[in-house]
């Protein structure tokens, strides 16, 4: 088996085209009890720039082969050679109809990729690779083939049977029917779908720009068919939006959302028929935060924004996964901000991508968005893949402005619909519209790590000075790095605080475009005072901004900077400078506290202008962040020092906190809109400043909101804070909770996470016992990241515990989960991404726990995460 010799990495520069393409396929399915059979007909046909005579190569994984005939005839021994992983085909003409009869065990089926059981309903995953887990076939996105699919179950207890494209035929034999499905649009095999269960169904109509109907479906268990109304009003917003922002039209007659409970990612943009999470599709304000409600209409609209940016326009090769997924990345947040709060969406945006994404780029797995190499492509659906995929859109997006930016992706999907091709082709395309020369910007393409950007500045004789210096730092295998084309918005903000004219025209904000090591910017400025520098606005490049910014200039620009992003990192400026004296002198938390008390009074007094940014300017860096700031990682003291500042702030505002949570009251029913959303953020801050202070009344005051909210995100918001400050009532609030809401998985997978995330090494223990709880179960990946996801990533005082108690118990997780699934297991050892940075006894201690889980792993998924991490 290939999956034992480690370390065999694909190479972009050894891309060919396939061999063979496949017009036409036509598969059968024939789902059973035991096992499935499937019948597949695949129309082949020579690649006309492949080399004659190549022989034709399938993948199929673990297939049991049953018949195998070309043209109608049985094939000969020595013409076809099958290795558990590969079929090869010998000596075969020209064009040829492949006929395949193969048995699969989808019952059996933990890792979740191709064809598998969720719950009783049949279901499938074939991005990336999946597809050959189902059927022979050149699994690769750039063999685009027609689909019909025609499914076979018993009736009664599988009524429903989708595939992609329309119902062109259906029919039945005893106990048993089928339908069959018939898909007009070409597309590679990982966009194929299929699922077969009992089924309930939320059917709504769209009526496009053009005057197409289209009906719209989205079927979930019977149970859960209250929970769908938020995903297809999200789905029609979506549809509306692309109309209008890209003239993009839905193009099939119907379009499917089937909600599953076992799925290794977030959801997936099968052609006509998604398939999602049910963390990604449900909501209902009695079982569903404010988050996961946001989380729905962007994952809704990220997949249905993939029917163009991915489906009518698919990825070459892998290596090109982000030609797809950070455009539509891009296009989700931008479609969240319009129907949101686009300054509240781009700090969120920003925040995570500073505080996951930037530590991927500078650990151990930072890889360019378009990655040279990869040993198991699953490890590369990655932040930097996604996020900083998304920033490098953004960054064009801002380079061309909005009209020809849009001129660029007209001549994009026109081009090249019905074609997979490469992020190359996709910057051609935004060079020829927007008429400018993009050959260095691609650099952003080829080479990791975080840019580091260095701005200083000068002032004499009504001259402003801005030098602005890049580097960036080495990541593993690329030590050297050349100059990149930045993109720094700038303003220059006078005394009053409102920007100056930087032109002869009266333009007050400018984009400077960096693409020397060094270059220095000059601007006249009247006057004897120097202006105060509003740097990278709107987080114009996903860069490390480093200038020596004074407290006085942090607070000016919090205060009067018009730019949210600019307001929200001076802010983040002064609280991390605060924990970092803090880290130093323990003893400081009160002068600390009150030297940013005015900072915090003056957000606070204008708060219910904009509630929703208000909480983010007032919430203070986390544990985790604030580490990686840190050139040795210390949990604990980072952990004390944060939650001194906390209390502090909790103390010297409480009357300013129960004001704020009192303005932020929701009455009547709850409403997912923005305005209510921002307020209870805004109150659950305030409640959390009181809750690190042990205020008085605050105890009492979560307790009754956990007991009485009409809501999830007030009953969680309080369960979280009463848990995580060790409040009276929390234990009591912890057994209430799970006594209502134990049938609710997606409720309960926060319960689990609650008690994850519990500062302290006695978390350990109650990990150790969550594991072996009834409710958890290692096959579903959601309650899996719940407890052991967020324990890794979100604990950082557990999991770094000085015992390495905490490394332990990760280690045996991680290779029991191996074996379950290893796509999940490899997407936990993310977890250990930092070890390089942390101190002796702790790094040696954990890199001891996963060289034992790697000696024994038998997945590449998990192999490759290791071997890098441990690098
Ligand atoms: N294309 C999906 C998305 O919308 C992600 C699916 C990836 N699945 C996987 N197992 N790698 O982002
Ligand atoms: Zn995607």
């Amino acid at each position: 088996m290939r999956d034992g010799q480690p370390g065999t990495p694909i190479r972009l520069v050894d891309y060919q085209v396939p061999a063979y393409l496949v017009g036409q396929v036509h598969l059968d399915v024939d789902l059973f009890d035991e096992h499935t059979r499937v019948n597949a007909t695949l129309a082949l046909r020579r690649h006309p720039d492949a080399p004659a005579g190549a022989d034709c190569v399938l993948d199929g994984v673990g297939l049991t082969l049953e018949a195998l005939s070309v043209d109608g005839e049985p094939l000969a021994e020595e013409a076809w050679r099958y290795d558990g992983e590969q079929l090869v085909l010998r000596g075969m003409p020209d064009t040829f109809t492949l006929a395949t009869q193969v048995i699969i065990e989808p019952q059996r089926n933990t890792a979740l990729e191709g064809l598998y059981v969720s719950r009783g309903m049949f279901c499938t995953q074939c991005e990336a690779e999946g597809f050959r887990r189902i059927t022979f076939f050149p699994d690769r996105p750039d063999v685009l083939s027609r689909f019909s699919t025609t499914v076979r179950a018993d009736k009664v207890r599988f009524p429903v049977l989708l595939s992609n494209g329309n119902p062109v035929a259906r029919g039945e034999e005893g106990a048993r029917h089928w339908v069959t499905w018939e898909d007009p649009f070409p597309k590679p095999c990982y966009l194929f779908a299929l699922v077969a269960g009992d089924l309930a169904c939320l059917e709504e109509r769209y009526r496009t720009g053009s005057g197409r109907e289209i009906t719209l479906q989205i079927y979930a268990e019977e149970r859960d068919l209250d929970k769908l109304d938020h995903a297809m009003a999200s789905l029609k917003a979506a549809m509306a939006w692309d109309e209008q922002t890209y003239g993009l039209e839905y193009d099939l007659g119907i379009y499917m959302i089937v909600a599953v409970s076992h799925f290794n990612m977030g959801a997936m943009e099968n052609k006509g028929l998604n398939i999602f999470n049910t963390a990604c599709v449900l909501a209902h304000p009695k079982t569903t935060t404010d988050a996961g409600f946001q989380r729905v209409e962007a994952v809704v609209a990220h997949e249905y924004f993939h029917n163009w940016s991915g489906n009518r326009v698919t990825c070459r090769d892998w290596f090109q996964l982000s030609l797809k997924e950070g455009f539509t990345v891009f296009r989700d947040q931008s479609f969240s901000a319009d129907m949101n709060s686009i300054a509240v969406k781009r700090v969120e945006d920003v925040d995570m991508l500073r505080t996951v994404q930037f530590p991927e780029d500078q650990g151990p797995m930072a890889h360019p968005v378009r990655p040279a190499e990869y040993q198991k492509i699953d490890n590369f659906y990655t932040v930097t893949i996604y996020e900083k995929g998304a920033e490098l859109v953004r960054m064009q997006h801002g380079l061309l402005g909005p009209e020809r930016f849009r001129a660029g992706t007209d001549l994009y999907f026109s081009r090249f619909d019905g074609q997979a091709v490469t992020t190359d082709d996709f910057v051609d395309c935004m060079a020829e519209a927007g008429g400018i020369d993009l050959t260095q910007f691609r650099r952003w393409y080829s080479q990791a790590g975080t840019p580091r950007l260095e701005a200083s500045d000068t002032f004499a004789d009504g001259e402003y000075r801005l030098t602005l210096r890049q580097s960036t730092p080495p990541t593993p295998g690329q030590p050297d790095k050349l100059p990149l084309m930045i993109p720094v918005k700038l303003a220059l903000l006078g005394a009053d605080g409102a920007a100056l004219p930087l032109d002869a025209d009266g333009n007050t904000e400018t984009v400077l475009v960096l693409t020397e090591a060094e270059q220095t910017f000059a601007f006249a400025v009247p006057g004897t005072q120097a202006p105060v520098p509003s740097l990278l606005r709107g987080f114009s490049a996903p860069v490390e901004l480093r200038y020596d910014f004074s407290p006085a200039q942090l607070h000016f620009l919090l205060a009067h900077d018009s730019d949210g992003y600019c307001r929200w990192d001076a802010a983040q400026r002064l609280y991390h400078a605060a924990v970092t004296r803090l880290l130093a002198d323990p003893s400081a938390a009160e002068a600390e506290a009150a030297a940013l008390r005015p900072a915090l009074e003056q957000v606070l007094a204008r708060a219910m202008d904009d509630p929703a940014e208000a909480a983010l300017l007032l919430t203070l860096p986390g544990e985790v962040a604030i580490g990686d700031r840190l050139d040795v990682l210390e949990p604990d003291r980072i952990h004390a020092a944060r939650g001194a500042l906390q209390a502090e702030l909790g103390r010297q505002l409480a009357r300013q906190w129960w004001q704020a949570g009192q303005a932020c009251l929701t009455p009547g029913p709850y409403r997912p809109s923005a305005a209510d959303i921002g307020k209870r953020s805004l109150r659950h801050r305030a409640l959390a400043y009181l809750a690190a202070a042990a205020d008085e009344r605050v105890a009492s005051h979560l307790e009754a909101l956990c007991r009485d909210a009409d809501n999830m995100t007030d009953q969680l918001g309080a369960l979280r804070l009463l848990v995580h400050y060790r409040l009276p009532g929390a234990a009591q609030a912890l057994a209430d909770f799970a006594a209502r809401w134990h049938d609710e998985a997606l409720v309960m997978d926060q319960w689990f996470a609650v008690q994850a995330t519990v500062p302290g090494e006695q978390t350990l223990a109650q990990v150790r016992a969550l594991l072996a709880h009834a409710d958890f179960d290692w096959r579903v990946p959601n309650r899996v990241r719940g407890l052991l996801g967020s324990f890794a990533n979100g604990n950082p005082t557990a999991f770094h515990a000085a015992s390495g108690e905490g490394y332990r118990l990760y280690a045996e997780a991680l290779a029991r989960l191996d074996e379950v699934n290893p796509q999940i297991a490899a997407r936990m050892a993310g977890a250990c991404a930092r070890l390089p940075r942390l101190p002796d006894a702790r790094r040696e201690a954990l890199a001891a726990a996963l060289r034992d889980v790697l000696s024994r792993s038998r997945s590449a998924n998990l192999r490759e995460m290791l071997e890098r991490i441990l690098a």
